[in-house]
C-alpha cells in the first residue's frame, strides 16, 4: 500500500513541475530601459478634441494625497477637461506604467506627485516626446531636464517650524540641564523628506552641538531616523525600541521631532504604549490629518505643519491651463490671480540635478492647541459635524 502511495505522490509531483515548467512564464514588467516604444501619435486616443489632464498620485494611504486628487480633478473637470487620476500604492514601477498609460491615452498635461522623485527620468523623456509638459507636484522630481515647474509648500521652512517649536516649547535658550529628544524623518525616497529634514536641522543643530538637547539613541542622522514610506507602524516600532533600550525609568524623554503627521502618529502611541515617565512630550507633525487635529486638541501632539492643499491645487490648476494654452508663465500667474493667499515664484532654489526648476511656493503654517481653532476652524478648512466629529472642509 505505501509503494502504491508513495508512486502516486511521485507522479503528482511529476505533473505540478511538468505544469509549472510549461506554463508560459508571466512577462517581466518592461524596465523603462527603452524598452517600451515612445507611443507615436497615432498610438494616443484623443477624445474628440477634449483636453486630457493625468494626473499621477503616490498612493491613497496618506489621507492628504486622496485630498489633492480630488481637489485637482474637480478643478480640471470644472474647465471642462477629462481627468485621468491614479494612485501607485507607493510602488515606483506602477507610478511609471500609470504615466505611460495617460501617455497613451492622451495626456496633453501631467501633474505628478513622485513616490521616488529620482525614478522618473526615463519616462519623462516619454512623455517629452508626446509634447506632453509636466508640472512636479509637492515633491520635486529629480534627474530630469524635462520637468517644466514644480508647485508645493516651503519645505525646509517646515522643518524650520517643527524644530522652531521644540525650541520654543522645551525653553532650549533658558534650560539649564539637558533635554533629550529623537528624531523620526520621513521616506528616504521622498525628496521633500530631505527638505525637512535639513531645515529642522540646520535650526536645531547649534542645541544639539551645545549638549543642551541630546539624543540618546544617538540616531540623528538622515537615513537611520527614515521611515519607509512614512508608515505610522514603522515610526511606532522604531520608537518602542528606542524607548525601552535608552528612557529607563529615571530618564526623561522631552521631544519628538517627527516630519509629519502619520508618523506622529507612530510616536504618539509609542510613547502610549512604552513611555512611562508620563511627562508631556514635544510632539512634531505635518499635514492636519484628522487623527492628528484630535492629538493637538486632546495634547498628545504638540504642532502640525499645515498646507493648504487645496491652494495648491488652484496654483497647480492655474498653472496647468496656462502650459494647455501654450503659454510658459513666470510671476505674472500670481500677479493675474485673484488668491487670497500667499505664493512666491522661485528659480534659484529648485535644482533637481539636471536644472533649476521654475517653481511656485505656498507658506506652511504652525498648528498649535493655542491656534488651531482661529487657523483651522474659523477659516473653515476644518468643521465639525452635528455629532462633533471633525473632516475637512476643504
Ligand atoms: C511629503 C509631503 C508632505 C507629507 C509627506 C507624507 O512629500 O510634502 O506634505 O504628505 O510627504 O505625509
Amino acid at each position: 500500500m505505501k509503494k502504491v502511495i508513495a508512486a502516486l505522490l511521485t507522479i503528482s509531483l511529476i505533473l505540478v513541475c511538468l505544469y509549472f515548467g510549461l506554463r508560459p512564464q508571466p512577462e517581466p514588467v518592461a524596465e523603462v530601459t527603452g524598452l517600451i516604444d515612445a507611443p507615436t501619435l497615432d498610438d494616443i486616443h484623443t477624445d474628440d478634441g477634449q483636453t486630457i489632464v493625468g494626473i499621477s498620485m503616490p498612493d491613497r494611504l496618506l489621507e492628504r494625497w486622496n485630498k489633492d486628487g480630488s481637489y485637482l480633478r474637480a478643478q480640471f473637470e470644472k474647465k471642462g477637461c477629462k481627468v485621468l487620476l491614479r494612485y501607485a500604492n507607493n510602488l515606483i514601477d506602477t507610478q511609471i506604467d500609470d504615466i505611460v498609460d495617460m501617455i497613451r491615452e492622451g495626456a496633453d498635461l501631467l501633474v505628478i506627485a513622485a513616490v521616488d522623485g529620482s525614478a522618473l527620468t526615463e519616462v519623462l523623456d516619454l512623455a517629452k516626446s508626446a509634447n506632453v509638459p509636466i508640472i512636479a507636484y509637492d515633491r520635486l522630481i529629480m534627474d530630469s531636464d524635462v520637468v517644466d515647474y514644480y508647485v508645493s509648500f516651503d519645505n525646509y521652512k517646515v522643518g524650520v517650524l517643527q524644530a522652531q517649536y521644540i525650541i520654543r516649547i522645551l525653553d532650549l535658550a533658558h534650560s539649564e540641564k539637558p533635554k533629550h529628544i529623537e528624531f523620526v524623518t520621513g521616506d528616504p525616497v521622498d525628496n521633500n523628506a530631505r527638505y525637512f529634514y535639513n531645515g529642522a536641522m540646520d535650526t536645531i543643530k547649534p542645541y544639539l552641538d551645545s549638549q543642551k538637547l541630546i539624543s540618546l539613541s544617538g540616531q540623528v542622522n538622515f537615513y537611520e531616523t527614515a521611515t519607509a514610506q512614512w508608515s505610522t507602524d514603522i515610526a511606532q516600532q522604531r520608537l518602542q525600541i528606542i524607548l525601552n533600550s535608552y528612557y529607563p525609568e529615571n530618564v526623561t524623554l522631552d521631544a519628538v521631532l517627527c516630519a509629519n503627521d502619520s508618523t506622529a502618529l507612530g510616536a504618539v502611541r509609542a510613547l502610549e504604549s512604552d513611555y512611562t515617565q508620563k511627562n508631556p512630550v514635544a510632539v512634531t507633525g505635518q499635514d492636519g490629518d484628522i487623527a492628528n487635529i484630535y492629538n493637538i486638541i486632546n495634547g498628545t501632539q504638540g504642532m502640525t505643519v499645515f498646507k493648504a492643499l487645496r491652494e495648491e491645487s488652484v496654483v497647480t490648476v492655474a498653472l496647468g491651463l496656462a502650459l494647455l494654452d501654450g503659454k510658459r508663465p513666470a510671476e505674472d500667474l500670481i500677479a493675474a490671480s485673484d488668491w487670497d493667499f500667499k505664493c512666491s515664484y522661485n528659480t534659484t532654489d529648485y535644482d533637481n540635478g539636471k536644472k533649476l526648476v521654475a517653481s511656485y511656493l505656498l507658506e506652511p503654517i504652525t498648528i498649535t492647541a493655542d491656534n488651531i481653532e482661529h487657523q483651522l476652524f474659523d477659516t473653515g478648512y476644518y468643521r465639525r459635524n452635528s455629532a462633533g466629529l471633525i473632516y475637512a472642509a476643504k
